[in-house]
């Protein structure tokens, strides 16, 4: 185990760090079935993935050296599996608070828990949990955030944005990564205190295209809707022809601008 200088109690006081890795998440998986019990808040910090992992399966570029692409070790054995949207919720409003202080303003969620800057997308979360019966044994979080990098794939560029290319100017990694531990600590504290209602609330006041009319497709048909929140569950609620309907992950897509 590795002491750092972080200011957190627990959250990236056993800090690894490497150069290369196919996924954080992978190897910190790996690691925490071979090694229990692993400390929670061990933190896999990697400065290039070669085999990065997105949601649904999609892969997740990053060019090295450039941005923050870690994974956190968690044990929210408090959460029981219908409540593992709560773990969504407090990880994406730590990104945000600590993102907050250093961006103008524009910081959103995009549900589930892709962040986002206007219009474009910063980063993302894959939350990969381990379930034991009805409550969550463990769970990897694995965070990519566009920090230095200026140019995208031609597939993204239209759709990405980074740290730099919303300030001009590069910022300091660690200085990020340190606050980000930060937060996560604070949030993940939250979350154990049992303020689900809060960080529900502040959750749907950060949602990207809250209350906005706006265009969206569900298999294959477009509609206007009006995102007004999410249940206990993280299920969307989206405003249509006047009715309530509720949206599962993959079930409905957004189409901006
Ligand atoms: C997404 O928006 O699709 C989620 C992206 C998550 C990327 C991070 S980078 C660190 C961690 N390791 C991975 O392989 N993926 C996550």
């Amino acid at each position: 185990m590795q002491n750092n200088t972080f200011s957190t109690l627990f959250v990236s006081q056993n800090l690894i760090k490497l150069k290369e890795v196919d996924s954080t998440n992978t190897f910190l998986k790996n690691l925490a079935s071979n090694s229990e019990p692993l400390p929670e808040g061990t933190v896999i910090l990697a400065e290039h993935q070669y085999a990065g992992r997105g949601q649904q399966g999609n892969i997740w570029q990053a060019e090295p050296g450039k941005n923050l692409t870690f994974s956190l070790f968690l044990k929210p054995t408090f959460l029981s599996i219908h409540q593992q949207f709560y773990l969504n919720i407090a990880i994406s409003l730590a990104i945000i608070e600590a993102l907050e202080d250093m961006l103008p303003r524009g910081l959103k969620i995009k549900w589930p828990n892709d962040i986002y800057f206007k219009n474009r997308k910063l980063g993302g979360i894959l939350i990969e949990n381990s379930v034991a019966g009805q409550i969550i044994k463990s769970s990897v979080i694995g965070i990519g955030l566009n920090i230095n990098q200026n140019v995208f794939d031609e597939l993204i560029k239209e759709k990405a944005t980074s740290v730099s290319l919303i300030l001009q100017h590069d910022v300091c990694l660690n200085d990020i990564f340190a606050v980000l531990c930060k937060y996560l600590e604070v949030y993940y504290l939250k979350l154990k205190a049992g303020k689900l209602r809060i960080l529900q609330e502040n959750y749907i006041n950060k949602l990207y295209k809250h209350n906005i009319l706006a265009l969206y497709r569900q298999n294959g048909e477009v509609f206007e809707g009006r995102l007004k929140g999410i249940t206990n569950e993280g299920v969307l609620i989206v405003l249509k022809n006047n009715i309530e309907e509720k949206y599962n992950f993959k079930e409905i897509e957004f189409i901006t601008n």
